[in-house]
């Protein structure tokens, strides 16, 4: 089959390789050279249990389209801190890394809640690596992302005007937090009522921008429980519920193990720390809440209930030491799972490494005990709450992509729209090139006694081999294990080509 996109509004129309001639078709395919139309196919690769479907766009040269990743949690500025974490756990990284770097998005004289906001009120340093962040996610195939701003209005409706004319699609949030208890004195709301009328502003911007919500959206974003009062979760909730529909919203929950003792203390009349976000509206069907790696199953059943989603971030729960999160136990009791790179708690941008991340912790999740928690359906199969069956836990690198692309569209509830190459979705994608079969050194065991720098032979694209003999379902893999940016030829979104290699 063959693929057509409608120009107009970027939407697959359908597979059919033999109506090559579909001017739309033709103009998106070619368009600047990207993509050898002589050998299209559809190859449907049916993995274990989650169908992962790439189009094939070059035989002989390894490259095929495959859907746009989606990043559900990731803070834009904390990008200049990409790997610089020390060995801090969240609390003592948040004081010593974090608000530091995002304080310095607002401008001297834009104190949060001020009038300022246009984009250009921002620091140029901000809006510097705000373009940075953009063309960086989207050279590693995201096509959507959920980013957390900062608390400046300036500067978040700058994110949000960058997104929009790179042309990634994105959910911008501007951050609140306004607990005098928490929050250092140099980065906070000055109040419950700035929180949300900081934020009212940001929406507002954010609807001019994109008055249908085409590419960019606003997010409500408190912080986290801890920096915010009750009166600002409440003002939260109720602006979220203001719009119709109701707003997007994204937190963070149970990440670290103090985290969850400081939300206890702080929060003595909730029932849990799930309950907390519940009691002033804030989990919904539209709420993403990321980590969730110590949910008791009170606590995870009631998130299912509210069918709130959960961001998984393997790459920063492991840096900070903040734990495993029990995607399987999650996605066998009905809640939607996607993946979040969690920049800078994540020292990585890629939602391809957050993939191989999530492949990687669950194969040791069923070595850890803090996860056989009573009442977890896969600790009880067997009868023996202290016996973790050790196995079920591990994700397929089908599942992961699966997280990485429908599970992320989910999230952002847009799986409609998003995540696969079904007839009728947008067309967000990125090309990946794996290269031809390597050429092997004719002989191998030549001293090379001249000295010569023994060179990678020709073929490979980045750091992906290939000898010949494999199969699709192995290229998938060795992608997935092996690839990187280098990999991704070109990105689009909704039709649109935003990023190319060259
Ligand atoms: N909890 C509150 N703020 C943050 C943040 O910026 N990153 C992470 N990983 N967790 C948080
Ligand atoms: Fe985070």
């Amino acid at each position: 089959g063959a693929l057509w996109v409608a120009s107009a509004d970027g939407r697959i129309k359908g597979f059919d390789w033999q109506a090559r001639d579909d001017a739309s078709f033709k103009e998106l395919m070619t368009r600047n050279g990207w993509v050898d139309v002589d050998a299209p196919q559809t190859y449907g690769y049916d993995g274990n249990e989650v169908k992962v479907k790439i189009v094939l766009a070059s035989e002989e040269r390894n490259e095929f389209f495959f859907p746009g990743f989606i990043d559900t949690h990731i803070h834009a500025p904390q990008f200049p801190n990409v790997g610089l974490f020390g060995s801090s756990t969240l609390l003592d990284w948040l004081e010593t890394y974090t608000f530091p770097v995002e304080s310095g998005f607002g401008a001297q004289a834009d104190q949060p809640g001020g009038t300022d906001k246009l984009p250009n009120d921002a620091p140029l340093s901000a809006l510097r690596i705000y373009d940075q962040v953009v063309a960086r996610t989207l050279s590693h195939g995201t096509t959507c992302a959920s980013y957390f701003a900062t608390v400046h209005v300036p500067a978040t409706n700058a994110l949000a005007a960058l997104c929009h004319s790179r042309g990634q699609r994105a959910f911008i949030g501007r951050v609140c937090m306004d607990n005098p208890d928490f929050c250092p004195p140099y980065y906070k709301d000055l109040s419950a009522d700035d929180s949300v009328s900081a934020t009212r502003s940001t929406i507002e911007y954010i609807r001019g921008l994109d008055p249908k919500g085409t590419l960019v959206n606003p997010i409500i974003t408190p912080r986290f429980a801890p920096t915010c009062t009750r009166p600002a979760l409440e003002g939260l909730g109720k602006l979220a519920a203001e719009f119709s529909p109701p707003l997007h919203i994204q937190t963070h929950i149970s990440e670290n193990t103090n985290e969850c003792a400081l939300v206890k203390e702080l929060f003595p009349e909730s029932e849990s720390y799930a309950d907390v976000y519940d009691r002033y509206n804030l989990l919904t069907k539209r709420t993403i809440l990321a980590h969730a790696v110590h949910l008791t199953p009170d606590e995870r059943n009631l998130i299912r209930q509210r069918d709130a989603k959960i961001s998984h971030c393997p790459a920063s729960n492991s840096a900070l030491g903040s734990g495993i999160a029990p995607v399987r136990t999650l996605l066998d009791e009905g809640i939607t799972v996607g993946l979040g790179t969690d920049v800078s708690g994540g020292y990585s941008p890629s939602i391809l490494e957050a993939a191989r991340q999530a492949c990687l912790v669950s194969r040791l999740l069923g070595h850890t005990t803090s996860f056989c928690q009573k009442g977890d359906k896969h600790v009880h199969e067997n009868g023996h709450a202290d016996k973790p069956i050790i196995g079920r836990e591990k994700l397929s690198v089908e599942e992961s992509l699966y997280l990485a692309t429908r599970g992320g569209a989910a999230v952002v509830d847009m799986a409609d729209d998003l995540g696969g190459f079904d007839e009728g979705m947008i067309w967000d994608a990125q090309l990946i090139e794996l290269g031809s079969v390597q050429e092997l050194s004719e002989k191998p065991l030549d001293m090379r006694t001249d000295g010569a720098p023994s060179l990678v032979k020709a073929g490979p694209v980045g750091n992906v081999d290939l000898f010949g003999a494999e199969t699709w379902e192995e290229k998938i893999h060795k992608w997935v294990w092996s690839g990187d940016d280098r990999n991704v030829k070109a990105v689009w979104v909704a039709g649109r080509l935003v990023h190319s290699k060259s």
